[in-house]
């Protein structure tokens, strides 16, 4: 089921067209900023964002909020951070991560009205 506001409640939502990204899409796909080149076996840092892009951010209020949000490494999920409404800032994070082999990270992040959405992969070559 698709809405009218172009969402979908059964579907991972994708931006289609990062160079005209609907409201929707500005409000609810996550972020991603790592490194694009790490050491094999040191951590560095993650920063992941839901929504802001241009300035539209999402609600955080208990009818409508992030619940979660999941970093994978291709398929391969590193965390999910589950978030509690109005007393969380449940929209910028930071992650330690570690890894062994080029991947490309993922994230995804669930609304409790507008459901699953996943921005674009970061590649992190790993050397
Ligand atoms: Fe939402």
């Amino acid at each position: 089921m698709t809405s009218s506001e172009g969402y979908s409640l059964d579907k991972l939502n994708k931006p289609v067209n990062w160079d005209n990204l609907a409201v929707m899409d500005k409000k609810h796909v996550p972020l991603l900023k790592a490194s694009s080149n790490v050491k094999s076996g040191e951590p560095f840092e993650v920063h992941l964002k839901v929504g802001g892009i241009d300035g539209v951010e999402h609600p955080n209020v208990l009818s409508h909020y992030i619940g979660w949000v999941e970093l994978y490494a291709g398929e391969r999920p590193i965390c999910r951070i589950e978030f509690a409404p109005v007393v969380s800032d449940g929209y910028n994070m930071k992650i330690s991560v570690i890894l062994e082999e080029s991947t490309i990270l993922r994230a995804r992040a669930f609304c409790n009205l507008h459901g699953l959405w996943e921005g674009k992969g970061e590649r992190v070559t790993v050397a």
